[in-house]
């Protein structure tokens, strides 16, 4: 008996050495080139090893061929194509979306947040993202524009009390508890306390949600080699603490807003008003868009991607303007001209006057893109122009945004912090489609405008109410953290600043 377990472990050993071994000749069998893959991690070893993060795993990748348009690696056995080129990449994201309206063909149902507009595909997606969008236009933000003053009002006492025992700051985590703080208040209409209360449960959820733990690195390997495997061993993607969180988070909203005085026109109260007018106008053949698992689910992802990626983006420029005082300077004077102007006040309407501004956080979003690459799936047969290639549905392709940011070809000493780059007179050299940093096509960012008010607001209350240098823990260069999620561009050991009042 033991001999005969032993030979058809071996037999299954052999069979799947050489099945794998056959799926790394994918991208070879069909003319296409591309770094050697590591026996069954494909080109995620170091990756999921902890020891390198994803941007620079795609940027070694996508270095190793300067002259290819597209190159092939391997998800463990899966193959994915990484675009090098930016007009491919302006035909896949714009002129040929109706093949790549999706970012998985398989949106696994392994847990209670997973139908929001991040995850969600074909028409489905496009219904969901149709609902929301209006809670983005410049009318809602304009009218959201006093709570997020009172959020910077709040860092600012936050910061003034820190300060009265210490001039240096780790602004990551300031940052962050700031950008929950702000998507509750403005986006769900609720009053987050992560600024001021060391125990609050909104800013643990926000830290849960990237928190790299045993559970996330089973799921990532999972959904990287096939997200069928979640749905057949039942493992759910989200922590049953957050699960939890979101509809509690959804139940809370529906008490508030039996409160007649309590009228605030955020996204969340939009989904709930869609909601009820569906289920009223009760026509049995169409189903409800926003019923309560897709609201809940729109809050989850609303806060994950609300949260960390304009907290990344104003630590890293607060770094770089640290690092370039004189940067730091004009960008001061900017404020205080455009204030000037205004009768010493920064409306809305203002915030389009800080051009300088514009050009630094777009530069700081080039250098440090918070999302650093993002995926595509091919929804039916695409003939990759000039060639003879053709991709079919379920194809896998990266679009590697750090790498293009990076590339001296379109960005001249391309690890140089030159907000220049972006001016009236060099916007128009740039090439279509080499920054990338919200994305681009129909699905681009939904957050792009709200992260745009936010970080010049959020800036504008900084530099006009301290000096920001570097202290001695802060590091040059910053370390960036190599376990992450997989499109984190994390500071590993913080970002430490010294903080002085002006
Ligand atoms: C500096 C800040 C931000 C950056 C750099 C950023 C970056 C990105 C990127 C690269 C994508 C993928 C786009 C694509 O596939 O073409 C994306 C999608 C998305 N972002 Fe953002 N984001 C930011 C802020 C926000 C904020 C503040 C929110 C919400 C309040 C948000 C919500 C979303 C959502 C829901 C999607 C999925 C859209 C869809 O699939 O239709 N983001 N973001």
């Amino acid at each position: 008996m033991f001999y005969v377990v032993l030979i058809i472990l071996f037999v299954t050993i052999i069979i799947s050495i050489l099945f794998i071994n056959n799926r790394y000749k994918h991208w070879q069998r069909r003319g296409i080139v591309g770094t050697k893959p590591t026996f069954f991690f494909g080109h995620l070893r170091e990756f999921i090893m902890g020891k390198k993060n994803l941007a620079f795993v795609i940027d070694d990748a996508y270095k190793a061929f300067p002259e290819e348009r597209f190159i092939g690696i391997f998800e463990f056995t899966k193959p994915n194509l990484i675009i090098k080129d930016p007009e491919l990449i302006g035909d896949v994201l714009v002129k040929d979306f109706s093949y790549f309206h999706d970012r998985t063909i398989d949106p696994a149902n392994t847990h209670r947040l997973n139908r929001h507009v991040g995850r969600l595909t074909g028409e489905k997606w496009n219904l969901v993202r149709t609902k929301l969008m209006p809670s983005f236009s410049t009318n809602k933000l304009k009218s959201m524009y006093s709570s997020m003053e009172q959020c910077c009002n709040i860092l600012d006492s936050h910061l003034r009390n820190h300060l009265s025992h210490n001039d240096q700051v780790d602004v990551k985590e300031v940052l962050e508890k700031f950008t929950t703080d702000a998507v509750g208040n403005c986006i769900f209409g609720l009053e987050y306390d992560s600024l001021t209360n060391p125990n609050s449960l909104y800013f643990k959820i926000s830290q849960q949600l990237f928190a790299v733990t045993p559970r996330l690195i089973i799921v990532t390997i999972l959904r990287f080699v096939n997200p069928k495997f979640l749905k057949w061993f039942k493992i759910s993607e989200v922590n049953p603490e957050v699960e939890k969180f979101f509809y509690n988070l959804l139940y809370h909203i529906e008490e508030f807003r039996k409160n007649k005085s309590f009228q605030r026109n955020n996204l969340a109260q939009t989904m709930l008003s869609i909601r009820d007018q569906e289920m009223e106008q009760n026509d049995k053949n169409k189903k409800i868009v926003l019923d309560n698992e897709t609201i809940a689910s729109n809050l989850y992802i609303m806060q994950s991607a609300g949260f960390e990626t304009p907290a990344t983006a104003l630590g890293y420029c607060l770094y770089e303007l640290a690092l370039n005082p004189e940067i730091q300077e004009k960008v001061r004077k900017e404020i205080k001209d455009v204030r000037e102007k205004n009768n010493g006040s920064l409306n809305f309407e203002a915030l389009n006057d800080l051009v300088y501004m514009e050009m630094v956080l777009t530069e700081t979003l080039r250098l440090y893109n918070p999302g650093n690459s993002f995926r595509r799936v091919c929804t039916k047969a695409w003939k990759v122009p000039n060639t003879s290639l053709i991709l079919q549905r379920g194809d896998r392709i990266t679009i590697p945004a750090h790498s293009i940011h990076h590339d001296e070809k379109y960005y001249p000493d391309p690890y140089k912090f030159n907000p220049e780059r972006f001016s009236e007179e060099n916007k128009i050299n740039l090439k279509p489609f080499t920054f990338l940093a919200f994305g681009g096509g129909p699905r681009t960012c939904i957050g792009f405008k709200y992260a745009k008010m936010e970080m010049k607001l959020c800036l504008a209350t900084l530099l006009t109410n301290y000096k920001i240098s570097p202290c001695s823990k802060t590091e040059i260069p910053i370390v960036i953290n190599p376990m992450t999620t997989q499109t984190q561009y994390d500071a590993k050991n913080g970002i430490w600043l010294r903080f002085t009042t002006i």
